[in-house]
């Protein structure tokens, strides 16, 4: 007998620089799901403070979310707020800053999460983030938390902003994400923290590509419709 067709759902977390959004498209292209970087939508929160001067005017802020329109396109790699491409904007050195403030306050993460919600109805999915297996998604069907030291977390991002022609340290570029992982992982809302039944990788000293094949073999797609195929 044919078994019933369903739809996909992956949950990844850890923390910045642990290779988790590369690996999370790699997958998403090789498995045909769709892609959800959901600290692209924290950040595209960020961008709508900034560009509002709201940074700091809590309620204002949280009345603009209610009403903005975040979209993606390109299954992931390009985001929108409000039809204005952002993708770029969501990247620089201000939001990185800023962002993890932004993503602690409760009533922002509460239309969030109910938009990441909508958007894992859409089908077969791959998201990635802080909270997804905790939170968002904890019906998901595969959960991973991917974790790499600091030193190399942080050797990672100062490579690609160096092929970005951005002008840093090291020094900088590795206390800025001990930062990060502070408020992250102290934060009264959603703090990062392990699933108990997430599967840890630990990417230190590996490719994206033996992550990627690594997390593809635990991952069982048979009975699973991919969002290319056409639905009955
Ligand atoms: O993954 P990233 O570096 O783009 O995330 C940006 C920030 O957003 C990060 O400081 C933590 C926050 N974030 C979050 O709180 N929850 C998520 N699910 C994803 C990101």
């Amino acid at each position: 007998m044919k078994k019933p067709v369903n739809h996909i759902k992956i949950a990844m977390d850890g923390p910045a620089g642990s290779g988790k959004s590369t690996v999370a498209q790699k997958v998403a292209e090789k498995l045909g799901l769709l892609y959800l970087d959901s600290g692209a939508m924290y950040r595209a929160v960020t961008v709508l403070a900034i560009e509002n001067g709201v940074e700091t005017n809590i309620p204002e802020l949280i009345k603009l979310v209610k009403n903005c329109h975040i979209e993606f396109s390109e299954n992931g790699k390009s985001i929108f707020l409000n039809s204005e491409d952002i993708s770029t904007q969501i990247r620089t050195p201000e939001v990185n800053t800023l962002v993890a403030d932004i993503a602690k306050i409760q009533q922002i993460r509460i239309e969030i999460v109910r938009h990441q919600r909508r958007i894992g109805e859409e089908g077969s999915i791959i998201a990635e983030g802080r909270d997804l297996t905790t939170i968002v998604f904890p019906d998901a069907d595969y959960k991973f938390y991917l974790d790499a030291s600091v030193k190399e977390r942080a050797k990672r991002r100062y490579e690609e902003l160096q092929s970005q022609n951005v002008n840093t340290t090291l020094e900088f570029v590795e206390e800025a994400i001990r930062t990060r992982d502070e408020k992250d992982t102290t934060r009264e809302h959603s703090p990062l923290r392990t699933s108990q039944d997430a599967i840890r990788v630990d990417t230190t000293g590996k490719t994206i590509d033996e992550v990627v094949d690594y997390i593809i073999s635990k991952v069982s797609t048979e009975n699973y419709q991919h969002r290319t195929e056409k639905k009955d």
